[in-house]
This record gives C-alpha cells, sequence and structure tokens, in this order.
C-alpha cells in the first residue's frame, strides 16, 4: 500500500469569469502533503496561494478537481460535516490575527472549543496549556488592544492549536509584523511543528522564510511549477517507529500503519477507529486501545491534560 497523504489536490482549478476574460486563479495543481511535513507554498502576490488555501480548508469550491484528507473527497461532505471537518481538522491562521476585540486572551483560545462539547472548565484548562506552550501565558488576561501584533499572532496560533487539528494553514501571518516578530513567530510555528508533528503548511512570498520549510511549493499564474526539498520520514522510516511503543504493535503493523499514512500518535490519536482497523494486522479491538492510547500519549506531550 503506498503512503497516503495528509491532504491532496488532484486537478484543482479555480476559475473566476471576469466580464469579457477569464481569471485561472488555480490550474490544475496536483499536490500530495504528508503528515508532519513543514510546508510553505511560495510566489508572487496573485499567482493563487491563498485561493489554494480556501479550497483546502474548504472554505471555497473549486471549478474542477478535488481535494481529498485523508482520503476523503471534501466534495463528498455534507454542511455538517464540512464545517465539522473545519472545526475540528483544520487551523487557521491570518495576516490580520482575527481575534475577537473585546475577549481576552484566553478566551480567543477557548472559543473554537466552545462548540465541541467540552466542559467550560476543561477548555480553560486546555487553552491555558496551549498558551503556556506558546509561551504567551502572561498575557492571557489581556484584550486585543492591549497586545502587540506579535503577542496577537501568537495568541491566532494558539487559537489554532488548541483543537488539535491535523493541518494548521497560516496565510502570510508575518504581513502586519515587524521583522524581529516576524521571525519569532515562524520560529514558534517551525518549533510546534517539529515538537507535536503537526502538518503546517505557511503561504509566503517572502523568500526570507524558505529555509524553515521541509518543501516549498513554487506557485506561478496558478500552477505548480516546482516542488523542492525531501518528502520527511522516507528515510526515517527504516528507522523504529514511534508507533511500535504502542502496546500490541509489532514491527510490521507499525510499518503498515505507516504505509497507511499513520505516521505518528497525533495520526493514530485523530484517527477513524474503522480506519485503522482496515490495516494489515490491526484488528477493530486493536485499533480501539491504540487509538485511546496516542490520545493519551498526546494529551501527555502537548500538555492538554487536567494538570
Ligand atoms: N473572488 C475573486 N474574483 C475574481 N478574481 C479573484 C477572486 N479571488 C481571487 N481572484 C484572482 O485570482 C488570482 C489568485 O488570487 P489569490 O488571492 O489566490 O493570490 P495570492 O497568491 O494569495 O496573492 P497575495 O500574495 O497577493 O495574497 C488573482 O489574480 C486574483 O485577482
Ligand atoms: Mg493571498
Amino acid at each position: 500500500m503506498a503512503r497516503k497523504p495528509v491532504i491532496k489536490a488532484v486537478n484543482l482549478s479555480k476559475y473566476y469569469q471576469m466580464v469579457t476574460t477569464i481569471v485561472k486563479a488555480l490550474d490544475k495543481v496536483n499536490l500530495e502533503i504528508y503528515s508532519g511535513e513543514f510546508i510553505i507554498i511560495f510566489g508572487q502576490s496573485g499567482c493563487g496561494k491563498s485561493t489554494l488555501m480556501s479550497l483546502f480548508a474548504g472554505l471555497d469550491k473549486p471549478t474542477s478537481g478535488e481535494v481529498f484528507v485523508r482520503g476523503e473527497n471534501l466534495a463528498e461532505l455534507n454542511t455538517l460535516q464540512l464545517s465539522k471537518y473545519r472545526r475540528t481538522k483544520i487551523g487557521m491562521v491570518f495576516q490580520q490575527y482575527n481575534l475577537v476585540p473585546n475577549m481576552t486572551s484566553l478566551e480567543n483560545v477557548y472559543l473554537p472549543l466552545a462548540f465541541e462539547g467540552i466542559s467550560r472548565r476543561r477548555r480553560i484548562k486546555r487553552a491555558r496549556n496551549v498558551l503556556e506552550l506558546i509561551g504567551i501565558a502572561d498575557i492571557e488576561r489581556h484584550t486585543s488592544s492591549e497586545l502587540s501584533g506579535g503577542q496577537q499572532q501568537r495568541v491566532s496560533i494558539a487559537r489554532a492549536w488548541v483543537t488539535s487539528p491535523w493541518i494548521v494553514f497560516a496565510d502570510e501571518p508575518t504581513g502586519n509584523l515587524d521583522s524581529k516578530s516576524a521571525d519569532e513567530v515562524l520560529r514558534l510555528l517551525k518549533q510546534l511543528n517539529q515538537k507535536s508533528k503537526r502538518t503546517v503548511i505557511l503561504i509566503s512570498h517572502n523568500p526570507e522564510y524558505l529555509p524553515y520549510a521541509d518543501r516549498v511549493v513554487y506557485l506561478k499564474d496558478g500552477k505548480v511549477i516546482r516542488i523542492s526539498g525531501k518528502i520527511k520520514g522516507a528515510t526515517k522510516r527504516r528507522k523504529r517507529s514511534e508507533l511500535e511503543s504502542l502496546q500490541g504493535v509489532g514491527k510490521t503493523a507499525a510499518q503498515n500503519l505507516q504505509k497507511a499514512g499513520f505516521e505518528n500518535m497525533l495520526d493514530i490519536a485523530s484517527a477513524k477507529e474503522e480506519d485503522l482497523a482496515q490495516v494489515n494486522g490491526v484488528s477493530k479491538k486493536l485499533a480501539k486501545l491504540i487509538r485511546k492510547e496516542a490520545q493519551e500519549i498526546i494529551v501527555a506531550r502537548e500538555g492538554f491534560g487536567e494538570k
């Protein structure tokens, strides 16, 4: 079984019909992004970066082509499933921060959890843990008007992180920041990506950031013209997998899980039981057990648990 991407574009196009012309904002893009990667979508203004992100995030519909998230076609999700996808599987960070102005940092961060049926007490705990993880616990009571741009962007990253999404998108997150704060935000995203193995897709036109990426996708006039860098894990896979530390998962099952796109603890924790159970050597019972165990490990690792 070939390794499965976390998100995939197949012949993805978005055209806008103008009065006399058609703008091809995206033109037959094919792209596969794997779990845990730090990807930069790079290109000049107007090349289609934000359009690609909107389609990946299910905020907009393609003219043709498809987006698959862990094998699931976004076009086949109903409205409810799509909004759940947006709320729980992806996190978004924008240039303008988009914080609710008169809420505190803590309230802004726990807001996304309000829709998930989590008690207020646990929401606050989780939000506090993420603020701490990001190093801004000291500003939890400040409203956004009392914060610098860099601080506001950290709060918005915390808000994107708090739901444990599969993918975090950041569209020009440093566009309004001075170069020092911008570097700090970039380093933070990279650290979070490395620590949690969560996929980060950063959109930028700034070549200075390219060294942060595992792979860079170069867009021009709506087309992918080049992809540089190496897919992480291609060599790592030969090493002992962290999945082998799960009870009942031997080397073969760990390899099969990786080949099926479940690369790390976070992937197992956020997978559906039935998808795990489809992997060779993983019974229904084992799928249930390892998912629970991986969730506990993630909670411990990211400090989401009750302290
Ligand atoms: N709603 C729309 N109607 C018409 N054209 C649009 C619309 N949205 C985007 N476009 C066009 O599609 C192309 C791609 O736009 P997009 O916003 O994706 O570019 P971008 O790479 O994000 O640019 P920037 O770096 O300036 O943010 C541009 O030519 C833009 O003018
Ligand atoms: Mg843009």
